[in-house]
């Protein structure tokens, strides 16, 4: 058994490295984040600087108890109150207005502030630990592939990192859901752990992010391997695509959660095996397959 679990003097090493202003990746349910105090300007100013990620990229900022939230944001909606008494703590991270004392450093300089709770007994602890708000986006450099495991977050970083919290592998494996609820109608920015269906139920009508996105990060090319990946929708498509342009098969079609929570290992391995080319049968756009196939189609796309 390798299954980790801090223990509680790792746990309060952690809160305290934190609170000198230091970075420390630990596990969410989704993936693993890069933590900094999110009060504390100059330790959010070395995650931009570690992942190598542009300073107007806000980042989420993560607290312990869904009672909280008032503290970060300057209003909560009916729906916004809806959907966290549901889903926190949960794979949802809900944009609000920012409340006047969050960090402008947080939020890429913007007024509205992404706000989540993670159920993670790890992450849990931390913030409990902690006693404030942790920033923290996926602990990844900037455009790469998100980490589902402490070992990943080692490979990205090695020892730029104050500290590593290892929770064992992350068990949705995508990003939480992103959802803007400054708008009349919310609007889902960002597909994820929780599912339109499971948003749409609560909060009745749910739009779709036209236009430019508002949640930078979201269009470029993104979750990025250096394999080269062509995304099909059927292994007989992938077959014909082999045929004129041989590399290696991945069908993720069968089971969306596995497909979610297997996929940025899949990626990674990809690239640690060498391979140049990967044709991949992706699942169907419902449920938890609607995260996957968007997080696929950004591994795929090539910066242009
Ligand atoms: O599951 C997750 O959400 C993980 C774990 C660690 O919690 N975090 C994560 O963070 O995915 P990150 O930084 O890799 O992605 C957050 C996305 C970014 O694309 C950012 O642009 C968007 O959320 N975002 C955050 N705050 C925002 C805001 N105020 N307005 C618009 N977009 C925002
Ligand atoms: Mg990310």
């Amino acid at each position: 058994m390798t299954a980790a679990s801090p223990a509680p003097a790792e746990i309060a090493r952690a809160a305290a490295v934190l609170a000198a202003g230091g970075l420390v990746a630990f596990p969410t349910e989704t993936v693993y984040g890069l933590g900094a105090d999110a009060a504390n300007d100059d330790a959010l100013l070395r995650i931009f600087a570690v992942k190598g990620r542009p300073t107007d990229h806000p980042l989420i900022v993560h607290f312990g108890d869904p009672a909280d939230v008032g503290h970060y944001a300057a209003t909560v909606s009916p729906v916004a109150e809806a959907l966290a008494g549901e889903f926190w703590p949960g794979p949802l991270t809900l944009l609000l207005a920012a409340h006047r004392r969050v960090s402008r450093v947080a939020t890429g300089g913007r007024e509205t502030v992404g706000l989540r709770v993670p159920a993670h007994p790890v992450a849990l602890a931390l913030l409990d630990a902690f006693g404030g708000g942790v920033a923290a986006p996926s602990a990844n450099r900037f455009g790469r592939v998100s980490p589902t495991t402490a070992a990943h977050v080692r490979d990205e970083f090695g020892g730029t990192v104050d500290m590593v919290l290892d929770g064992g592998p992350c068990t949705v494996g995508v990003e939480s859901t992103i959802v803007d609820c400054t708008t009349e109608v919310v609007q889902i920015l960002r597909p994820g752990g929780v599912t339109r269906e499971q948003i749409e139920a609560i909060a009745g009508r749910v739009g779709d992010a036209a236009g430019p996105s508002r949640a930078p990060g979201m269009l470029e090319s993104h979750y990025a391997p250096r394999c080269r990946l062509t995304i099909v929708r059927s292994v007989t498509r992938a077959h014909e695509r082999l045929a004129s342009d041989p590399g290696e098969l991945l069908d993720l079609s069968a089971d969306a959660p596995a497909a979610a929570h297997d996929l940025y290992a899949l990626l990674r391995d990809l690239d640690r095996r060498g391979v140049a080319h990967a044709v991949i049968v992706e699942p169907e756009r419902r449920g938890i397959g609607a995260a996957v196939v968007d997080r696929l189609h950004k591994a795929a796309a090539r910066p242009g």
